[in-house]
Formats: C-alpha cells, structure tokens, sequence
C-alpha cells in the first residue's frame, strides 16, 4: 500500500472517528472571521473579511473529499457559516444555519467537518445570521470532478471564480437597523465584482481612485468563469464584452451548452461558463453586472464593471459598456432564458452515468405544497415576510438538538401546505416531510420583487415557470425530461415556479428566500425529515463538539482560549467565571 493512502486510512481513524468517510481525502481549512475597513466604493467601512480577504479564500475539494474547516469568530457578534448548496447528506448538523446550529459565539471558534458527497460543481459559503452577507464573509467553494470521471467538455485552461452582488455603504448593522425600523433598503450604492468597486467607464457615474477587479487571461486560451451572485436582493446581468459565454454548469449540474451574450443571475445563484478569449486584443474588455428590472436612469450607478485584461492587451477599455438586455416590457424574455436552462442528461457528474438519467418525469408526486409570498405584512407592529402567512421565528433550540434531547414545543410540525385565508402570524413553525416522499413544491409570488428560493440539503428539478397564479392544468407544462436540477430558484413576481425534490436525505432542512432582507424578515421554514425507522444509521449522530443554545444552554462548557484579551476567553454568561478569571489576573499580577 502507499504512503500516501495509507496516512488517509490511519489519521481519520485517530482523530475523526465514524463522522466522515475514511476511505477519502481531507482538506483543511482555518476560517478567521473579522471585521477590516476597506473602501469598494471610494468610502472606507467595515467588511466582514476572511482571513482578512475580502471576499474569503475558495474552498477547493473533489467529490466524496472530507472538508475540515475551523472557523473562528472575531466579531463582535454570534457567527455561523452555510455551505450554501452543499447537500450535506445525512448531515443536517453541519448545515449552519440557526435550524441546524447553536451559533458560534464571539471568541469562540468552531470546526466544522462534512464530506462533499457525490457532489462537483461551483458552489458558496457565506455568514448565515444577522444580515453579515451584507458585509462580505463569503468565498467561493469549487467541488472538481474525480479523475476517472471526465467532464462533458474539454479541460479548461484556467479557472476563474467571479462573485457578483450589489453593495450599501451602510454596513450589515445599519441596514439589519432599517429593517428592524420597517424601513426599506432603498437602492444599493453599487455592485460589487470580488469585492471592488467599478472600473471608471465614466467619469460622472464612477467617481475616480476606486479599485476595480482586473481579471488576467491568455489570448486563444478557454476559461471557466465560475459566477456567483452573493448580494443582498437585486437581480443582475452578467455579461463580457465581445465574448461569448457558453453555459456548461449550475450548482452541481452539467447543462445542455449553449452561448449566451448576457445572463441573468439572481441571488444565491452559481453558473460556471466556458469563455474563449478569441477576441483581438487591440483593447482590455468590460466585465459587467447590472441590476435587471429596475429603472434603469435610477439605478446607473448599481453597475459593477470589471476589466478582462489580455496578457497582450495593447491598451484599456474604452467607450460605453455593452448594453443590458432591453426588455423592460417584455416580460418573458428572462423566463425564456431560464427555461432554456437544461440538464445535459447524459453528462457524468460526481458518478459515471446513467447518474443523470433520473426518470424523475416518471414519478407519481406523493405531496403538493404551494408556498405563496405576499409583500411585506404587519404582525405585531412590525413589516414581517411571510411564506403562506407565516413569518417564521428562528428555533431558539436546533430542531434535530431539541428531538433528540426531547426538548417540548422547541419548535411546531404544523406549517400549511396551501395558504390559508387567515392573519398573518410570526411562528416557529415548519414542515413535516415525508422521508422518501417525491414532492412537488410551487412557489408563488405575489411579491412585487423577484424572490430566489433556496433549500438546503437538496437539489430539485426546476420543471416550470409561468406568469399568473398556478394552477394544476399548468402540470401539463412542466419539463419532464431534462428540467435543470439545482438548490436556487428564481421566482418571478405575478408568477410562479414549480420544483420537484426527491426527499431523500434526512435532517431539518432550511428553505428560504435568499434574498437577504426578505429572509431576515421571516420568509423561510424547514422540512424535517426522518426515517420513521430511524436505527441511528439513516442519520448521523451529534457531532462531538455539537453546541448548546436555547433549552440545553446548561449543557454547553465553556471554551478557553489563549488570548491576551480577558473578555475574549469565554462566551461570557457566568458571573462567577469572570471573579474567577479576575482573581487569577490578580494573582499574576502579584507574582509578576
Ligand atoms: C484544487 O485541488 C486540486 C487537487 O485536489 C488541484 O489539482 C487544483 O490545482 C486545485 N485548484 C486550485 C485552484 O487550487
Ligand atoms: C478550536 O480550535 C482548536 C485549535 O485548532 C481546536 O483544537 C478545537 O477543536 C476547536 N474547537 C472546536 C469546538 O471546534
Ligand atoms: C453532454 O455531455 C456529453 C457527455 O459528456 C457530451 O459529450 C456532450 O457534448 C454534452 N452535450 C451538450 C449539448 O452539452
Ligand atoms: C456618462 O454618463 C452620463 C449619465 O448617464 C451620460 O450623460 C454621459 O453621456 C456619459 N458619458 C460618456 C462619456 O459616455
Ligand atoms: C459558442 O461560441 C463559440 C465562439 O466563441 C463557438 O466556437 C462555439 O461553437 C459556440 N458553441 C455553441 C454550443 O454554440
Ligand atoms: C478588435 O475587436 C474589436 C471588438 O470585437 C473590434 O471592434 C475591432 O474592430 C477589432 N480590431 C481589429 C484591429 O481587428
Ligand atoms: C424612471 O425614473 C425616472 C426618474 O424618476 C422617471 O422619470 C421615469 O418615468 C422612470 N421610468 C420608468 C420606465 O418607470
Ligand atoms: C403512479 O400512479 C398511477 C395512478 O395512480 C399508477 O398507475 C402508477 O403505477 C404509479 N406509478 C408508479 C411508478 O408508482
Ligand atoms: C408582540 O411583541 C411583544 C414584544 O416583543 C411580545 O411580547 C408579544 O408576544 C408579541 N405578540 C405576538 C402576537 O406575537
Ligand atoms: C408527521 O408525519 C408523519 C407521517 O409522515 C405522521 O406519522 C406524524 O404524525 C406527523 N407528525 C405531526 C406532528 O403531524
Ligand atoms: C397579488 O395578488 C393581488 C390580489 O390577487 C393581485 O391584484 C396582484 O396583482 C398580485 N400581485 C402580484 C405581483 O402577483
């Protein structure tokens, strides 16, 4: 046996017993979260960053690999990180957010450990409480084919991972503020490309000395572009000067290739494209995301740009940016791009085929659920968003912690699966899902906002869209050969989407409007799905280091750290603690 494999059979045995497989490789990660000042938009605030990179280095693993990451909290404030699309089979535990997680607190650091199984694609991570996305704390996770399996097209020559989102000046504390208030966003101050501002393609729009993202590239040589929306709510265009883009992937999904002039991405959703750099290069070229469905003379300065630059560029970009689509009336032009969206059926993914040949057009549905989102309503005196009426109040007891703790009334089984006609009310309240049932989901918007809904331990197929309110005649519509399977969906306002999902992984399972301020205010719940038989094999235990919050609070030890700050030693809710900590301080002091 080689070294090589044989240092990968014995560590996992030592130190991480039963939780991953042992058979694969790991990767290490140590994740510093901490606030830095930096200046995107020519005005200097703070950022959440990683490592003091802003956005967080990529988390690069190949399928089946075991991902370690430490993350530490240097905030001021609880932290917890989503791992948004990573399927966390078995594994809800590791998923991050409040559902799921006690959240880490300040000083404290926490390690997760979760194996990226049967997983490849362009994927996320990104602070999951309190509005922090909209400081930054994110990063780009790339899960790369095994090498036995080949991709459905050439090898690329480079890699390049591009996080897109729209940007305040206001940092996540004054714009979780406004909301708390009832106050809107109001218009973004910009859009971000890898955390900078945009390059200056006009003098009275961009202000001068902003740094702008400069990305570098061969000429003749093919890329994949990975691009992530991470902003808070506003859909944006992707384009690239000149070039075209030809979709190959989407959160975890080869799809059939085609080239595209200009894409949409909203929130929370990844693509990777091929691009050639098949263009002279007489000049660099633009790189834009702009906001779509908005007015576009209100919202110019919400336009990020970036600059591909050639190694033999002979000068810089020049002139006016390459126009957005122009389909202010019209409607279906980006439904008709995101139908256009299909799964290359006969690609191999983290398997050899027939993985993709999934007959799920086959299948009978066992449940419906139509989750419709009205604009914001008052509960309480306060602007709330809701799925079927309800806001939802986060679990103060994770609701797997709490079942198998047996903690009562932690959380209520009782969510609608149709809205009903009555007062919109703030609830713990969340699905019980059938294990191994094949739901079918409709979300319906009556927003007046695009909505992105994302859920959390799963991929479904996207097999419909359609303006107007859906009803079951709109069945006849669906794809059912070659829908799209990914975790985030666009849902058009007046219009609905219809997703299939396969429920197949156990766990409590957050979906969510991934708009960020929409999911602040209330809009998501769980699916809680157990195997009744469950033999403690279906699921994965606690892990041993698994945080205590809420009813098992008194479970919880305290964590030590070596720090020279005192109040950063502990979480800080013992009294007594503290006089300790204090006279020992005291007795160095004598004795030094
Ligand atoms: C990612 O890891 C693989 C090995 O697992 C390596 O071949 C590749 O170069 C890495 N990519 C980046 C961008 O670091
Ligand atoms: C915190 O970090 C230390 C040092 O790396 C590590 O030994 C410990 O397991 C971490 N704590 C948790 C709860 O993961
Ligand atoms: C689909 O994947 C197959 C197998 O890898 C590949 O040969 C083919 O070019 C892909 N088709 C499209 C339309 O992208
Ligand atoms: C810059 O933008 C302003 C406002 O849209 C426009 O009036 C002006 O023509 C642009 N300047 C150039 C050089 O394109
Ligand atoms: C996409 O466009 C490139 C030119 O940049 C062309 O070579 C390629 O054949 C096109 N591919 C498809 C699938 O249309
Ligand atoms: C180079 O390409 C640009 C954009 O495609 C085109 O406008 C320009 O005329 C080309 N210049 C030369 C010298 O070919
Ligand atoms: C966009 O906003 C401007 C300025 O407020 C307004 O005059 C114009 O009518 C708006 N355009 C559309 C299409 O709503
Ligand atoms: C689906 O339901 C139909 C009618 O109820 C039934 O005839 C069929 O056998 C079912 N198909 C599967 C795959 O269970
Ligand atoms: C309204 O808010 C108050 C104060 O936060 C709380 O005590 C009360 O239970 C809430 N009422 C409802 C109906 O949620
Ligand atoms: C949850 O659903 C299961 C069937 O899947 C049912 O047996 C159980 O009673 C339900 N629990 C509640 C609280 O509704
Ligand atoms: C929301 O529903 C109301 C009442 O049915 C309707 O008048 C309105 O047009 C809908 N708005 C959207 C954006 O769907």
């Amino acid at each position: 046996m080689p070294l090589f494999s044989l240092f990968h059979l014995i560590f996992p045995i030592i130190f991480l017993p039963s939780l991953c497989s042992a058979a694969d490789p790991y990767v290490f990660y140590d994740f510093r979260l901490s606030y830095i000042t930096a200046s995107p938009l020519g005005v200097p605030q703070q950022v959440i960053a990683v490592n003091e990179q802003f956005p967080g280095p990529p988390i690069n693993a190949t399928t089946n690999y075991n991902v370690v990451v430490n993350v530490w909290n240097d905030l001021d404030e609880n932290l917890l990180l989503t791992w948004s699309g990573i399927q966390m089979r078995r594994n809800s535990w590791q998923d991050g957010v409040l559902g799921t997680n006690c959240p880490i607190p300040p000083k404290w650091n926490w390690t997760y450990q979760f194996q990226v199984k049967d997983q490849i694609g362009s994927f996320y991570y990104f602070p999951s409480l309190n509005f922090q996305r909209a400081s930054g704390g994110f990063g780009p996770i790339v899960i790369n084919n095994r090498e036995i399996i080949p991709i459905p097209f050439p090898e690329p020559d480079g890699e390049i991972s591009i996080m897109i989102g729209d940007w305040y000046t206001r940092n996540h504390k004054a714009l979780r503020a406004d909301l708390d208030a009832g106050k809107e966003l109001g218009i973004p101050d910009g859009v971000l490309i890898n955390g900078k501002g945009p390059y200056q393609y006009n003098t009275t729009l961009v202000p001068a000395g902003i740094q702008y993202e400069t990305i570098q590239v061969h000429p003749g040589k093919t890329y994949r572009v990975r691009v992530h929306n991470v902003g808070i709510s506003t859909s944006l265009n992707f384009r690239i000067q000149s070039h075209y883009m030809l979709l190959a992937e989407t959160e975890g999904h080869y799809t059939v290739m085609q080239n595209f002039t200009d894409f949409d991405i909203h929130v929370g959703q990844s693509y990777s494209f091929l691009v050639t750099m098949d263009q002279n290069a007489s000049t660099d070229y633009y790189i834009v995301a702009s906001a779509r469905f908005v007015n576009e003379s209100l919202w110019q300065k919400v336009t990020g740009v970036a600059i591909l630059h050639y190694s033999n560029s002979k000068g810089p970009a020049t002139g006016p940016l390459p126009d957005p689509p122009n389909d202010f009336y019209d409607k279906e032009r980006s439904m008709n791009q995101a139908r256009s969206v299909r799964q290359n059926v006969s690609a191999s993914g983290a398997r050899p085929n027939p993985q993709g040949s999934f007959h799920y057009g086959q299948i009978n549905v066992t449940r419906t659920y139509l989750l419709k989102s009205e604009p914001l309503v008052t509960i309480n005196k306060t602007a709330r968003a809701t799925f079927n009426g309800i806001s939802f109040v986060p679990p103060k007891t994770p609701i797997r912690l709490a079942d198998q703790h047996k903690v009562k009334g932690a959380y209520k089984l009782d969510f609608p699966d149709r809205p009903l006609n009555r007062t919109p009310k703030a609830d713990i309240s969340i699905i019980n899902a059938t294990y191994k049932g094949f739901i079918e989901v409709i979300f319906q918007n009556n927003d007046s906002i695009i909505h992105s809904i994302h859920m959390d331990g799963y991929s479904f197929f996207v097999v419909g869209m359609g303006y107007g309110d859906w009803s079951e005649d709109k069945r006849g519509s669906y794809n059912k050969w070659d829908a799209i399977t990914r975790c985030t969906t666009q849902v058009y306002p007046g219009a609905w989407t219809a997703v299939l999902i396969s429920l197949d992984n156990v766990g409590s399972w957050n979906l969510r409007a991934e708009n960020l301020d929409r999911w602040y205010l209330g809009q998501e719940t769980y699916l809680r799905i157990i195997n009744p038989e469950e033999n403690g094999k279906t699921e994965m235990a606690a892990p041993s280091n698994v945080l205590y919050c809420g009813a098992l609070q008194s479970l919880q030890k305290e964590q030590h750290h070596k720090s020279n700050n005192a109040k950063s030693i502990f979480k800080g809710h013992s009294k007594l603690f503290i006089a300790l900590l204090m006279a020992l301080l005291n007795l160095v002091s004598i004795f030094s």
